[in-house]
């Protein structure tokens, strides 16, 4: 009976786990960065607050993406249950920190989905999160560079005033050369 279930879906019981697990990140990303929304609309600072919306809206994409591939690779994506979501983070400095963490340890969760799915053979699994491994890519780059400019503006004074303004100018990797 077990094997006939699984014959719905073309997906392994592992990578189907991973996956769903996988969701629960996205969505728990997603609340983290609203967490951090308000946590910097409190220290005054509105262009990192409008940044951290954004962020949490995209990761709710990333949830969905993924919660919707399960569904439609035949499997059961399970809506996720998202609870301890930190409500300050420190300072301001601490709080683009704790960004890059979040978004190392969502690489690294992608990561070893990606090499369970290529280790089974999982190669429609491993070929989807592609996109996820390059948007992590991208993510990791702009969250350094925004974390770059409290080295080189620093906080004092209206140092953090002037990091919240350059905000919105930090963008994706410049192309390769040649692309
Ligand atoms: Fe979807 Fe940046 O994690």
């Amino acid at each position: 009976m077990k094997d006939l279930i699984r014959m719905k879906t073309s997906l392994s019981e592992e990578i189907e786990a991973l996956l769903n697990n996988q969701v629960k990140l996205e969505a728990k990303s997603s609340s983290i960065y609203l967490a951090m929304a308000s946590f910097c609309d409190q220290l005054g600072f509105e262009n990192s607050s409008e940044f951290f919306f954004e962020q949490a809206e995209e990761e709710r994409v990333h949830m969905l993406k993924i919660f919707k591939y399960i569904g439609d690779a035949g499997g059961n994506p399970v809506s996720p249950e998202v609870t301890d979501i930190p409500q300050e983070f420190g300072n301001f400095r601490g709080t683009y920190e704790s960004a890059l963490e979040q978004e190392i340890e969502v690489t690294k969760a992608i990561n070893k989905i990606v090499s369970a799915a290529y280790k089974e053979g999982d190669h429609a699994t491993a070929n989807f999160l592609q996109w996820f491994i390059s948007e992590q890519q991208e993510e990791e780059f702009t969250a350094r560079k925004r974390l770059e400019l409290f080295d080189v503006i620093g906080t004092d004074g209206i140092g953090s005033y002037m990091i919240d303004q350059k905000i919105p100018e930090i963008g994706p990797p410049p192309a390769e050369p040649g692309a």
